[in-house]
């Protein structure tokens, strides 16, 4: 513990054991109503560390009854208990502050078995990167790894949002929302994790993050997000109505099974195929991590679409699903060929559009529907293997702090 001075010499002790116990700052702090909107100021390393007691929470508003003998009296209003029965993923009614009794305990388990996956980009060296992408690289595998990233800079972003601000407010059980509430702190970890990729290696970060909006074959995934996310994320949906409720079930399933399950699971393999060869190595672990959060991802999603269906009665309308990944296709396809032009030792577009059909088909298989390109078989059988992190092999020797990782996770 250490006293800390503001400017004006008043110390105040900040408690680490017990925060909610430090004194209350006599000077310099507005009460807690006054902030309001406010941000707070981050302060100066040398200013006062003060932690205000935070106001009680407000109690629920009392009502007032009649008592038998006719006497008003307050007390708080009783509520029907929650049965788990009665929980549904969308159009539920009961009370979504409440976790347990849980109806979906699987989501739980996401929850817990995601925080078994946490590190931050720092904890990865870089060290050897810098070197290879300014020493090793051929112009075509930079062309390769700049464009792997400017992809996907944008797109965890679009995830984020997704799942933040269209998914999460119409889900109506706590235990999906808390699984969801975590993948959008991943999703901005991940937008963390290529930052650092680019702050690193000293990439000209204005053009990157451009790239998206002036590269068609780029520009061609991001819009087709764009218009699935953009189709959900309003506030006068009625998800009791058919159409729009198939409109989200679709959304749904291409935020899961193509956009997270397909593209992500197969954005990160160019870059892997680089790592496999000893070439940026920091960057291939760091998407390792990442690929970790996106199978969960991916695979929770699919449950939850899934779960949609049963519980809605509704099927994914066949003409639109064939549209659907005829479009993902030619997406992916366009994104290969530029970002492939000239083939790099050991990967080609062919290689990656070929993957990309293998996965998407094994996410249809998921979904329980009809596989969209029949015959496609794995055009990278060292994929699994590649992405897989297991301490015996020591892809920890570099970090600063270990946390639980590996073990038993399926990676489809
Ligand atoms: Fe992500
Ligand atoms: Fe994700």
């Amino acid at each position: 513990m250490r006293a800390l001075a503001d400017k004006k010499g008043n110390t105040d002790m900040l408690n680490w054991d017990d925060p909610l116990n430090a004194p209350v700052p006599t000077t310099g702090a507005k009460p807690a109503a006054e902030h309001s909107a406010e941000p707070a100021a981050a302060p100066a390393a040398d200013d006062a560390i003060s932690v205000a007691k935070p106001a009680k929470a407000a109690a629920p508003a009392p009502q007032k009854t009649d008592t038998a003998d006719g006497e008003p009296t307050t007390r708080a209003a009783a509520m029907e208990p929650v049965n788990a029965d009665d929980k549904r993923v969308i159009n539920g009614m009961t009370d979504v502050n409440q976790l347990a009794p849980f109806k979906y305990p699987w989501a739980w388990e996401y929850f817990l078995n995601a925080n078994r996956n946490h590190w931050t980009p720092l904890d990865i060296n870089m060290a050897q990167d810098v070197h290879d992408y300014h020493h090793k690289l051929t112009l075509e595998e930079r062309h390769v790894y700049e464009n792997v990233l400017a992809y996907l800079t944008t797109s965890d972003i679009l995830a984020m949002r997704n799942i933040g601000l269209a998914v999460m407010e119409k889900m109506s059980a706590p235990e999906l929302q808390i699984y969801q509430a975590r993948q959008v702190y991943e999703e901005s970890l991940h937008t963390w994790t290529y930052q650092h990729c680019l702050e690193t290696i000293g990439l000209d970060q204005g053009e990157i993050y451009n790239r998206y909006r002036v590269v068609p074959e780029i520009n061609g995934k991001i819009q087709m997000a764009n218009r699935r996310l953009n189709s959900v994320m309003r506030s006068d949906i009625d998800l009791r109505d058919r159409d729009e409720l198939h409109n989200f079930l679709m959304a749904y399933i291409f935020f899961a099974a193509v956009f997270e399950g397909s593209w992500f699971y197969n954005g990160f393999t160019p870059i892997f195929s680089l790592q496999r060869r000893g070439l940026m190595k920091g960057t291939g672990e760091q998407l390792q991590y990442i690929m970790r959060d996106e199978v969960l991802h991916a695979s929770f999603g699919i449950r939850v679409a899934k779960q949609i269906m049963i519980e809605e009665n509704i099927r994914p309308d066949a003409k639109a699903l064939k549209d659907m990944w005829e479009e993902a296709e030619a997406c992916e396809s366009a994104y290969a060929d530029y970002i492939l032009r000239d083939p790099i030792v050991g990967y080609s577009a062919e290689v990656h559009k070929e993957q990309y059909r293998f996965i998407a088909n094994r996410r249809a298989k998921q979904l329980g529907v009809e596989e969209p390109y029949p015959g496609a078989e794995a055009a990278l059988p060292w994929l699994d293997e590649q992405a897989n992190m297991r301490k015996e092999k020591n892809f920890f020797e570099t970090r600063v702090t270990e946390y639980q990782t590996g073990g038993a996770l399926k990676w489809d």
